[in-house]
């Protein structure tokens, strides 16, 4: 199974997830600034809320690379909402991409608020999290 990891970050809170999740899946986490050289089954895509939706880089991801991607996993942090599938699926739906029901999300660090999220346990869930889906 092939299996790539891409990530947008402002702060760095999501690129920790995605590396956790990139290492236990034996793969790179990449920025959404690199296009996926090959088919992949499974993109897992890091991304957060910025005023209550997705960065528009991570949706020109999507729409530059929906030919080669299998389904998108998305894992995420934000402050306050609980799973980016509903912006992310706005614009897979659009290009024929399929958006995986499994998701990871966690709390980020924003401000005041969630001061060290993602934390060691988050981290750990989102490493369990790909390796079980992965199988
Ligand atoms: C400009 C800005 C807008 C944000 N808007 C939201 C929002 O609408 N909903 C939310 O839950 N979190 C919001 N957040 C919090 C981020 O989603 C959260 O801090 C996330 O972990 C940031 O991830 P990053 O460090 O990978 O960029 C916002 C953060 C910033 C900087």
């Amino acid at each position: 199974m092939k299996i790539a990891v891409r990530y947008y970050t402002r702060s760095g809170n999501t690129q920790k997830l995605a590396e956790a999740v990139a290492s236990a899946v034996g793969v790179e986490a990449l920025s959404v600034s690199e296009p996926l050289t090959e088919p992949v089954d499974i993109l897992f895509l890091g991304c957060s809320y910025y005023a209550f939706d997705a960065d528009e880089s991570v949706k020109s991801f999507i729409t530059a690379n929906a030919p080669r991607i299998g389904r998108v996993v998305c894992i995420g942090t934000s402050a306050m909402m609980r799973s980016m599938k509903k912006p992310i699926r706005r614009v897979a739906d659009g290009v024929g991409v399929t958006v995986a029901e499994e998701e990871f999300h966690c709390r980020g660090e924003f401000g005041k608020f969630h001061r060290g999220r993602p934390n060691g346990e988050d981290l750990q869930g989102a490493a369990e999290f790909a390796k079980e889906l992965v199988g």
